[in-house]
């Protein structure tokens, strides 16, 4: 018997300039299915799809679902239920499209449901960053469209801004090796030039002021980086991750691409026609020694939480 379902989008987040701060939601979902309710502290899984060979995902206790219900009780001051639920998961686990996001909103949003949907946006938002450690993944992941947020490690400012405009397509192109974050947060510099942090906070301005504008010609510049992407890349094999910066934003097709989150998956934005352009990613991680697949995705909506 299924009693609610939650289905979740992947997320791409920084866009590049906006490290931490923005991310969007992509046309891609895992699918959470709470089946029955149990005593407390009883609580079964079972996974399909991306992770379903995971230790860390088939062992309920251990899955980042069950605890990230457990911290939203604490957090919340509700006595947690125990739950029996499935996953159905299409997100790539640890590439940068937010699969843990999916995991986080979704039991968070699952304290919510079963306390009686007492707790406001903001307040389920605070506490999904606050497990997280930063917004730009679970800020759209759960609202949906393209967020910028704001955390200060105790208070979460966010705006949703327009969505993509349906003309405009977001190829993932995904390598067959991971990055986990914690790594990808490590390679990163303790201080940066000050030069660097004003290229950052201009370039990232005018990719906010035009995407509310409807300024689609300036988000490649927009999307340019000086903080992150350049050490990340350093994770890819070979120099995958420099020549996908250099190539794919001079290929004809490409409005805009950056690492997907901490990577290693790349995103590039695309007017028309996708296929030339995902080749083109492709090839780069085959040239690197990678296999990789890739998805044409949309800016997708929010979360959505319904009674089977
Ligand atoms: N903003 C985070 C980072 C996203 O780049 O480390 C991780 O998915």
């Amino acid at each position: 018997m299924s009693l609610i379902q939650i289905k979740v989008p992947a997320t791409t987040a920084n866009l590049g300039s906006g490290f931490d701060t923005l991310g969007m939601a992509l046309s891609l979902y895992n699918i959470f299915t709470i089946n029955e309710i149990l005593p407390e502290d009883e609580y079964k899984c079972k996974i399909f799809g991306e992770g379903a060979f995971s230790d860390e995902l088939k062992d309920a206790k251990k899955n980042l679902l069950v605890r990230s219900y457990l911290q939203a009780c604490e957090e919340f001051n509700i006595s947690p239920k125990g739950f029996s639920f499935e996953s159905c998961n299409a997100v790539p686990l640890n590439r940068g499209l937010g699969s843990s996001s999916t995991a986080i909103v979704a039991g968070v949003a699952l304290a919510n449901v079963l306390s009686g949907n007492k707790f406001s946006e903001s307040e389920l938002l605070r506490v999904m960053t606050k497990i997280e450690g930063h917004p730009d993944n679970v800020v759209p992941c759960y609202i949906g469209g393209m967020t910028v947020s704001c955390w200060d490690g105790e208070s979460l400012r966010y705006v949703r801004l327009p969505a993509l405009p349906k003309n405009l397509n977001v190829i993932a192109a995904v390598p067959d090796f991971q990055v986990h974050t914690e790594d990808a947060r490590k390679i990163l510099p303790e201080s940066v030039p000050f030069r660097d942090a004003v290229f950052n906070v201009s370039h990232a301005s005018i990719l906010c002021a035009a995407w509310a504008m409807g300024r689609w010609d300036l988000l490649r510049v927009g999307m340019e980086d000086r903080l992150h992407q350049s050490h990340r890349a350093k994770l890819f094999p070979g120099s995958t991750g420099e020549k996908f910066l250099r190539e794919i934003n001079n290929h004809p097709d490409c409005v805009a691409t950056a690492i997907s989150g901490s990577g290693p998956t790349m995103i590039a934005i695309v007017h028309g026609k996708a296929g030339e352009l995902s080749k083109a990613m492709c090839r780069i991680f085959s040239d690197g020694g990678a296999a990789s697949h890739f998805f044409v995705l949309n800016c997708a909506s929010g979360t959505v939480i319904s009674p089977c």
